[in-house]
């Protein structure tokens, strides 16, 4: 394993500290010029792995009018989500995070494992243009909040300034 991955996974942090260290591994580990794909795996698992209460972490990448599922850890998963569908269809489509409470009393939630109980989604805007999603998925009903929202915006950002596809 990285050396940068393994400080965050076995240091006894805060949120807000677990964040940082987050932030600056992600840093290492996508160095500037690295390949988007390439980028948006090792971010996957970094998260998936940093992070409490996750089933799911992974990316879905904008192809034509869809999303297609990128690298992601965790249970297989829905391949394609339309935008406006589902609630990475809906981040996509208003290009802000969404946060979910509880999913099982949204309608619209597109359920890939049944664990998962709530759910954050963070657009990956480049500019003004939409290069896809980041979603994360967790067991716990009120897993994510706006410190969640603030910390994995900035994440994302970081990779694709560090990243190119
Ligand atoms: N729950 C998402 C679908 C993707 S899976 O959670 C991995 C949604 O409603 O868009």
């Amino acid at each position: 394993m990285h050396e940068a991955a393994l400080i965050v996974e076995s240091t006894d942090l805060s949120p807000q500290e677990r964040y940082r260290a987050v932030l600056a591994a992600a840093d290492s580990l996508i160095p500037p010029g690295t390949e988007r794909i390439a980028a948006m795996a090792n971010l996957a698992s970094l998260l998936y792995h940093s992070l409490p209460a996750l089933n799911w972490c992974g990316f879905y990448r904008l192809v034509g009018e869809r999303l297609i599922v990128g690298p992601f850890q965790g249970k297989p998963a829905c391949v394609e989500i339309p935008i406006g569908r589902g609630i990475c269809g809906r981040a996509a489509a208003r290009r802000q995070t969404v946060i979910v409470r509880d999913v099982t009393s949204e309608p619209d939630h597109i359920a890939c494992d049944p664990a998962s109980r709530s759910e954050i989604v963070v657009p990956l805007l480049e500019g003004d243009t939409l290069v896809g999603v980041l979603d994360l998925d967790s067991p716990s009903v009120g897993r994510f909040s706006e410190d969640d929202a603030y910390w994995l915006g900035q994440i994302t950002c970081k990779m694709l300034e560090n990243s190119q596809s």
